[in-house]
């Protein structure tokens, strides 16, 4: 919590430096001093905290008082400064969760029985999620159409993917109504992973599919209802193997398995399935890539691996599609340890690193840890989304959600409208616009390092 402040309380400070004095910053230090300052600090805090565990080497006695103290822990409601709301109503551990692009609904699966759906104007007023009994068959997964309107789950005992659509009930209720469940098209594996595809082309839908990744990464596309197959193809190979549409639904990596990150294209042809076109690798890295995302936009794909660290592939480069290579854009080291998985803020600016039942956020700018939440649960985390909009970031596991403000996003966004607000091209109305967004940021952090020195 510590660092937290001290990470906050710097930006913040930082930042009103600039607003009070737009311009004449020659005395102040800049963003970037300020964030390395940081990131030096954090680095020490480690390094004494490396040596303090190291130090105390835990005797019969202390151990137990450990675990009492970690029983107690047990019983406290976790508790954090950015907590907006905590979703509880599942019997069992929450395994994914999902918004939907409108951001109007979310959606959670859990190990037992059900999927609920949040409609997010009634988060935190009390009883407000509508339950979906899948009949003791566990949820895998939970995944919204861009639609807003339909969604997909995995059922595990039935190795499918159920199909719901969200319906308005009189009275302004709602219903996961059961619309069909998909063929198992492999029935040796297990299906892993699914989600309801579509391809828009200037706006317009230029194609669709049902995507299946089964536990031997062997991908199955078939039709929107999961009748018909369309094509399938091993993705990866191995434990380590992972396989990821892209949010376009454009293409396929598979990777994990070797320093290569492979792609394929699923083409579209006057709104019918064409064919799934092998796609040249990335091999920038030098050892096995372990984690990989698109970008919620999907202009380029993060990937990470021990020998070589980030590297971000840029799809506007080249068009991937017709044999051109992406071109590698960034690569960075990873400075903060070894991740379960990773994600991207919806608004390009956040890198969210997950580790165990803790969080870490990324400045994708400035490479600097911004701010990180640690021990959210008592067991490792399933699942991370952020809102469509950046402001909200919902994380699964145990037997809820709880989600957060996004404030290192509001930090970032704050620091990127500074940036384009120094360039001297900047026109009067585009940039009264961007001191009145923020001005509107200032407020929010203002509050919320408000909450969390309170908590
Ligand atoms: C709470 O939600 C459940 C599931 O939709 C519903 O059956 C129940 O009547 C609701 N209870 C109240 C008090 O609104
Ligand atoms: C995956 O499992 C299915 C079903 O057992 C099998 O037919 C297929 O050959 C497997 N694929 C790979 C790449 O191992
Ligand atoms: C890389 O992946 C391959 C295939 O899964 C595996 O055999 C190998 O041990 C991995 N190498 C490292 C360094 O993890
Ligand atoms: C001002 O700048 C913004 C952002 O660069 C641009 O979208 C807008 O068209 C400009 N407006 C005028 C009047 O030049």
């Amino acid at each position: 919590m510590i660092v937290e402040l001290i990470v906050l309380l710097a930006s913040i400070f930082v930042f009103l430096q600039f607003v009070k004095g737009r311009g004449g910053e020659s005395n102040s230090p800049t963003l970037e001093e300020a964030e390395q300052k940081l990131a030096k600090k954090e680095l020490e805090k480690e390094k004494l905290v490396k040596k303090s565990t190291s130090a105390q080497k835990p005797t019969g006695k202390s151990l137990k008082k450990l675990n009492q103290a970690s029983k107690k822990l047990d019983h406290k409601e976790f508790e954090h400064g950015l907590l907006t709301n905590t979703l509880k109503g599942h019997t069992k551990c929450v395994n994914d969760i999902s918004f939907s692009e409108n951001g109007k609904f979310i959606a959670t699966s859990d190990g037992e029985r059900s999927i609920l759906l949040w409609p997010t104007k009634e988060l935190g007023k009390g009883n407000t999620s509508y339950r979906y009994n899948t009949a003791h068959d566990p949820a895998l997964s939970v995944k919204f159409a861009p639609d807003g309107k339909s969604l997909c789950a995995i059922l595990q005992k039935e190795n499918t993917v159920a199909l719901f659509q969200v319906a308005k009930q009189d009275g302004g209720s709602y219903e996961l109504k059961h619309i069909s469940n998909a063929v198992d098209f492999l029935p040796g594996a297990a299906l892993k992973r699914a989600k309801i595809a579509v391809q828009f082309q200037s706006g317009v839908q230029a194609g669709s599919f049902l995507y299946h990744e089964y536990s031997n990464h062997t991908v199955v596309l078939s039709d929107l209802r999961g009748n018909q197959e369309l094509h399938r193809f091993p993705a990866a190979s191995g434990s380590n193997g992972k396989t990821l549409l892209s949010p376009c639904s454009k293409f396929v990596v598979g990777f994990g398995d070797s320093a290569e990150i492979r792609g394929w294209a699923v083409l579209f042809k006057s709104g019918s399935y064409a064919s799934t076109k092998k796609l040249h690798s990335l091999c920038g890295h030098k050892s096995n890539v372990s984690q990989a995302a698109f970008f919620p936009d999907s202009s380029k794909l993060i990937s990470l691996s021990d020998a070589s660290g980030f590297k971000i592939y840029d799809f506007n480069s080249a068009d991937w599609q017709r044999d051109d290579t992406p071109r590698e854009a960034e690569a960075f080291p990873n400075q903060w340890g070894a991740v379960d998985s990773i994600l991207i803020s919806p608004d390009n600016l956040i890198l969210a690193l997950v580790q165990h039942s803790s969080i870490k956020f990324i400045s994708l700018r400035t490479k600097v840890l911004v701010l990180e939440i640690k021990d959210i649960f008592n067991g490792a985390i399933k699942s991370v989304e952020f809102s469509p909009d950046s402001e909200l970031v919902a994380v699964a596991g145990d037997r809820c959600v709880r989600i957060f403000k996004n404030l290192p996003g509001l930090i970032a966004r704050a620091h990127e409208a500074k940036s384009k607000l120094m360039n001297p091209n900047c026109n009067e109305t585009y940039r009264n616009r961007l001191l009145a967004e923020l001005k509107s940021d200032q407020k929010q952090i203002n509050e919320l390092q408000k909450q969390l020195l309170s908590s």
